[in-house]
Order: C-alpha cells, then sequence, then structure tokens
C-alpha cells in the first residue's frame, strides 16, 4: 500500500469540498490500495469494486432493517434517535417479509406498464414548465425545472387536489431539508413542520378515500388496507412519505447531473439532438456517470466473510454507487461519458430486494425532462458567471443550482 494517508469518513462524502468536487481521486485511489476498506470511525466497510457491490447488494440474506444492527450512533442517527419501538420503519429500512408486502403493495403502480401511461402527462407537466421560462432568457434549471417535476408528477399519481398542490409543493421542499446534516435550525423547525404537515395531509386523504376509492395511489393502498392485506394507515402514510422522499431529489438530481453532463460535452449533446433516439441509453450512462444515490449500504445477522474480508454481524458494508460505476474493471475508459457506450450497466438503482421501486418512474422523467429542455431550448448554454456548485449531502449528488443561458 502507498502511504499517502487513508481518507476518513467525511472526507468520503460530499460534506468534503474536495471530495465533492474530485470524488474519483480518492475513489480510485482506493479501490487500486484498499477496495474494502475499514473506515475507523464508523467502523464500516467502504466497497469500491463493482462486482463486490453487486454482490452484496443481490444477498438478500443482508439486512437493512437498523432495529437489528448494533445501538452505535450511526443507528441512532438512522433511527431518528428514536427508541426501536417507536421506530416506524418505510420498506426501504424492513427485511422480509415486512418488506416483501408493502412493496407489492404499490409495486404495480410503479411497473412499466404503468409508468408508460403516465408519460403524456409526464411530457404535459415538462412543457407547461418550461413554456413558463420562455421568455426568461437565463434560469435556474433545478429551481425551475428539475425540482418541480418529480413532485408534480408523484403529487398526481398520490391523487392530491390540484388545489391542495401549491401547500404539498411547499411542504415537499422543506422535507428536502432532511438529507441536509449541515440544516440551520430555522430549516430544521420548517423540516419538523412539513413533516407533520404532510402526516396530517395524508391521514385525511386515507380517511377522506374510505367507501369512495378513486384510481389514485392512496385509494389503490386505502383499498389493500380494506381488503385485510394487513396494511395499517400508518404503514401507508410511512410509504407516501417514502415514495415523496426517495423519488423527488433523486429525480432531480438525475435530471440537473444529466443536463450538466451534456452541456459539458457540447459533442455528446450535439449526438443526442440529431439522433433522439440515444436519449433511453443516454439517460443509463448518465447513471453511470454521475448517480444521485452515492451510497447504500447492508448487514449481515452473522459474522461472515465477503469479498475476501470478515464482517462482524452488524458491521455495515457501504456500496459507493460512484465509485461503482467507475470501476475499470467494469468499464473501459470510466471517467469518459459516452451516451452510445455499449454496457452502461449500473448499481445508481441498488440491487436485489431493495432495488429502486421507481427506477422505470425515474428513467421515464428523466428522458421526458431532458428531452423536452433541449427541443424547447436548443442553444441552452452554462452561464459562465455561476459557478456549478454541489449539494453537500453525504449520500447525495446533485447540483444546487444551474445556471443557464436559454437563448
Ligand atoms: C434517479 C432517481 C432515483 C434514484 C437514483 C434512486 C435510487 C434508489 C436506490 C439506490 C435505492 C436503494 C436500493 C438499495 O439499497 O438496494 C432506492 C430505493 C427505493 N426507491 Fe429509488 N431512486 C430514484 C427514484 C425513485 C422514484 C421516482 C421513486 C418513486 C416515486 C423511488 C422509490 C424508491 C423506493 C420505494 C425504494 C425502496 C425500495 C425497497 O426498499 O424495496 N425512487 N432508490
Amino acid at each position: 500500500m502507498s502511504d499517502k494517508p487513508l481518507p476518513t469518513d467525511l472526507e468520503l462524502t460530499a460534506l468534503d469540498p474536495i471530495f465533492r468536487e474530485h470524488p474519483h481521486d480518492r475513489l480510485d485511489w482506493l479501490r487500486t490500495e484498499d477496495p474494502v476498506y475499514l473506515e475507523a470511525a464508523l467502523g464500516r466497510l467502504f466497497l469500491t469494486r463493482f462486482e463486490d457491490m453487486r454482490a452484496v447488494l443481490a444477498d438478500r440474506s443482508l439486512s437493512r432493517d437498523p432495529r437489528k444492527a448494533p445501538d452505535t450512533p450511526r443507528r441512532r442517527a438512522l433511527m431518528g434517535d428514536m427508541p426501536p419501538e417507536a421506530f416506524e420503519p418505510s420498506m426501504l429500512s424492513l427485511d422480509d417479509p415486512d418488506h416483501k408486502r408493502l412493496r407489492g403493495l404499490v409495486s404495480q403502480a410503479f411497473n412499466q406498464r404503468s409508468v408508460d401511461s403516465w408519460r403524456p402527462r409526464i411530457r404535459a407537466i415538462a412543457e407547461a414548465l418550461l413554456r413558463a421560462l420562455t421568455d426568461r432568457g437565463s434560469f435556474d434549471v433545478i429551481a425551475e425545472f428539475a425540482a418541480p417535476l418529480p413532485i408534480i408528477v408523484i403529487a398526481e399519481m398520490l391523487g392530491v387536489d390540484p388545489a391542495d398542490m401549491p401547500q404539498f409543493k411547499r411542504w415537499s421542499d422543506a422535507r428536502a431539508q432532511i438529507f441536509n446534516p449541515v440544516r440551520s435550525p430555522e430549516q430544521t423547525v420548517e423540516l419538523r413542520a412539513a413533516g407533520q404537515g404532510l402526516n396530517d395531509y395524508f391521514a385525511r386523504a386515507i380517511d377522506t378515500r374510505h367507501g369512495r376509492c378513486g384510481d389514485d395511489l392512496i385509494s389503490m393502498l386505502v383499498a389493500a388496507e380494506e381488503t385485510g392485506n394487513r396494511l395499517s394507515a400508518r404503514e401507508i402514510i410511512v410509504t407516501c412519505n417514502l415514495l415523496l422522499i426517495a423519488g423527488n431529489l433523486t429525480t432531480t438530481d438525475l435530471i440537473g447531473n444529466g443536463v450538466l453532463a451534456l452541456l459539458r460535452h457540447p459533442d455528446q449533446l450535439a449526438k443526442l439532438c440529431a439522433h433522439p433516439e440515444l436519449m433511453p441509453n443516454a439517460v443509463e450512462e448518465m447513471l453511470r456517470y454521475d448517480p444521485p444515490v452515492v451510497q447504500t449500504g447492508r448487514f449481515p445477522l452473522e459474522p461472515r466473510e465477503i469479498a475476501g474480508r470478515k464482517v462482524h454481524a452488524g458491521q455495515t458494508m457501504t456500496c459507493s454507487l460512484l465509485a461503482a460505476g467507475h470501476d475499470p474493471a467494469r468499464h473501459s475508459n470510466p471517467h469518459d461519458f459516452d451516451i452510445e457506450r455499449a454496457d452502461t450497466t449500473h448499481l445508481a438503482f441498488g440491487g436485489g430486494a431493495h432495488y429502486c421501486l421507481g427506477a422505470p418512474l425515474a428513467r421515464a422523467e428523466a428522458q421526458i425532462a431532458i428531452a423536452t429542455l433541449f427541443e424547447r431550448f436548443p442553444r441552452l448554454r452554462l452561464v459562465p458567471q455561476h459557478a456549478v456548485e454541489h449539494k453537500r449531502a453525504p449520500s447525495f449528488n446533485g447540483l444546487e443550482a444551474l445556471w443557464v443561458h436559454a437563448v
């Protein structure tokens, strides 16, 4: 091993300014020097090889339920400092059989067929957002387009009344602070109020649907509750919150990171404009090249060996999804952005039992959003005075703002 000092936990997240700008310097180095790296402060293993991560994510005997992990500060942070009996896990923090039951109840709404039926509506929402920007000259792609689009789509899928949409959007925006570890005390107050507001809103929505179900997502969950499908009202609320939290910021970041990659690679943008049929592959390449979720984890319930290393029961294995897409053992020239890449296999949506439920929706939204943006504004370019600034969230990778000239 070289005598370069090993990075600390913090230095492997976007909280560190150098990592934020150039994550692959450290990730490539770790992959070569210590691909199953023990981070001293958190005691977790940090994985940087594609194949190791694919195997860990696919392994259904590994857990994601923090209540089964040893009582550490990290576990308490994951559980919002709640005692285990007060913690209300979503499917993301459950193992089977509860995980399977909850996921099974909503999975139909997110399958390819359902998502395809939403495509015309997603396009209409994207076009309406862009129409409002027509005479603006320059604008922030994130605030004006990439952020509102997924919120409006999921709100409509859930069946939020159009009259409630402005309030719903305000709550969803405030909830985004949940991933900001350096939020101000005022933002924390707003975050809590928004959480309460959304919970009350969903509770009322559930009440109004009893006996009067429509074809929206909340109705679907209420119908499952009524047919005795072992789903409580509380679980419906937790699931609705998960859909908002898991789907909005991530899709915003995919659109933002994708638009930035195209603007920084004008040859790729020109190719995409000339061959719009390349869009699905281009979005997969965006997910590989600059994924919105940079890490996810699993831990074993019994001691075992993984990737040649002994792992204790409860010891987290952190999969660096950012490193996975840039492993030269999997992809040639991994740091190149190539929308025609033949093998775009990535782990940006995780894997195994918890593979992202919203992947078809996220793909559809990103494909439509990016296509409509460049169709309406073919001369789009970065505003040079505005530096591109990355978010400071440890598990997420996106932009605070993306200022463009449209004319
Ligand atoms: C580009 C956008 C998105 C990315 C990069 C993304 C990424 C991920 C990742 C990495 C996981 C965890 C997988 C694991 O640990 O194996 C996940 C889980 C999940 N995602 Fe997404 N996601 C995106 C969009 C969405 C959308 C639009 C929705 C729904 C509206 C959604 C709903 C979920 C749900 C419900 C889970 C938990 C699945 C389970 O535990 O079984 N995601 N996502």
